[in-house]
């Protein structure tokens, strides 16, 4: 039997990621504590209460990381516990994350720290949170604050997770806290978040001239639903400005955010020295009349694709390679900061690895200067406002009872980190029904 081999580059990062709020437990001082007390908010009723005990022994997840072959993790910090009342810092919710970050080092992992995800102070939320230009400047106090505690034990920075998608469930969607609908307030959130990003840039730099600082931005791939249609491909181009472009070109460019904006801030250009991209799936959109507060669009998994659990996504392996040949025209380092799957059963995620890593090895092989990949997740966690329906881990955990039961994908993951490669052998015993497709060959 002839074996194959798709290498990594060396010194490539292989981890997961997870987020404060996700993962900790008993962050009681946020929004999103707030929100989810209140009826109706989450899915399943149910709340991020002990999350993944992490708070309280992150270490042992760590350990099973550690134990996969993991080199890498991509966590975040609370800023509601490191202030929890205005200006007031809690130095020893900063010796706890010195703590986690000394343990991934001492583990042989690398961290890469998430600033903001998603989570805001209450006393930040009830001064107006993202819809207050003031908070751009309590967010540069907060990071200098954390940077200055952390930054000998962490050099990969993430300055804010997914600010499009913050502004658009919060203020577009009102799936998430404030839970506004309101197009114009989202794009000003947006602004706001933009901003709070080159501050964050700028501060980090300055505390840390080796510091490599990005966002991590989240991606979608839009199609029309009908290619032969000209309007939905106006609206698929549309949802790629509103969606993919407008941070891209605030951090690359200096533009600001808006629908028919052109206005160029100096600090904001040229604020990244990575890319982080966080890929899910592919989304088809229409031109659609009778949708004017959504811009005339709207969109939809492909009804033919294969869909996820709670149909969360379509598995679309190849929009990964896309959206990785399209960033390499930014000349920066690029880093897979989220890429995973909802799939309690795991009947999906082993398939849906090999595709996808398959899909990042094709865009290495093309120079795109991919540095690392980071799995969404390490262990089922707090799904927003899903709750606890959709299982990203690569570890199932029961939250009741905290127990952990490794599904099969985290063996196969594991042979990929520890090989820091995808080989033949690895598909054969994992997805023998995909060596074809990798290789060109069939066994039987
Ligand atoms: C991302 C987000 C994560 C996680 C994931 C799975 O958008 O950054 O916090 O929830 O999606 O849906």
């Amino acid at each position: 039997m002839v074996e194959f081999t798709f290498h990594f580059p060396s010194g490539f990062l292989w981890g997961t990621a997870t987020s404060s709020h996700q993962v900790e437990g008993d962050n009681t001082n946020n929004d999103w504590w707030r929100w989810e007390q209140e009826p109706g908010r989450i899915r399943d009723g149910s709340r991020s209460g002990r999350a993944c005990d992490w708070w309280r022994n992150a270490e042992a997840d760590f350990d099973r990381a550690a134990a996969m072959g993991q080199n890498a993790h991509r966590l975040s910090i609370e800023w509601s516990r490191i202030e929890p009342r205005e200006g007031v810092f809690d130095d020893a919710a900063l010796d706890r994350y010195r703590e986690m970050l000394r343990g991934l080092r001492e583990r042989g992992i690398e961290p890469m720290v998430t600033l903001h995800h998603f989570t805001n102070p209450l006393w930040l939320a009830e001064q107006g949170g993202w819809e207050n230009p003031l908070t751009v400047e309590r967010f540069e106090r907060y990071v200098r604050h954390a940077v200055s505690a952390l930054k000998d034990l962490c050099r990969l920075w993430c300055t804010i997770n997914e600010p499009n998608v913050l502004a658009y469930m919060g203020w577009n969607e009102g799936k998430w806290p404030p839970g506004k609908r309101d197009f114009g307030l989202s794009m000003q959130v947006l602004r706001h978040l933009m901003r709070a990003h080159a501050r964050a840039y700028h501060v980090i730099h300055e505390l840390q001239p080796e510091a490599q600082v990005g966002i991590a931005h989240n991606m979608v791939i839009f199609e029309p639903a009908h290619p032969a249609s000209p309007l939905d491909r106006v609206i698929a181009r549309l949802h790629d400005r509103m969606f993919n472009r407008l941070v891209l070109d605030a951090m690359a460019a200096g533009r600001e955010p808006g629908l028919f904006s052109f206005r160029i801030l100096t600090a904001l250009r040229g604020t990244y020295d990575f890319i982080g991209l966080n890929y899910y799936t592919r989304r088809l959109s229409a031109f659609d009349r009778r949708s004017p507060a959504t811009l005339f669009g709207r969109t939809f998994l492909n009804p033919h694709g294969e869909l996820s659990d709670g149909e969360y996504g379509e598995v679309f392996p190849e929009g990964l390679y896309l959206l990785l040949k399209r960033l390499a025209r930014y000349g920066k380092p690029i880093y897979v900061t989220e890429n995973g799957i909802p799939d309690a059963d795991d009947d999906q995620r082993p398939r849906f690895l090999v595709r996808h890593l398959h899909a990042m090895w094709r865009a290495i092989q093309q120079n795109v200067p991919v540095r690392g990949y980071f799995h969404w997740s390490l262990v089922d966690n707090f799904e927003w406002a899903e709750g606890w329906t959709l299982r990203f881990g690569l570890i199932e955990v029961d939250p009741e009872t905290q127990a952990r039961r490794p599904r099969r994908s985290a063996d196969l993951y594991a042979e990929v980190c520890r090989a820091n490669a995808l080989t033949s052998e690895t598909i054969i015993r994992h997805t023998p029904e995909l060596l074809e497709e990798m290789f060109g060959i069939s066994i039987g």
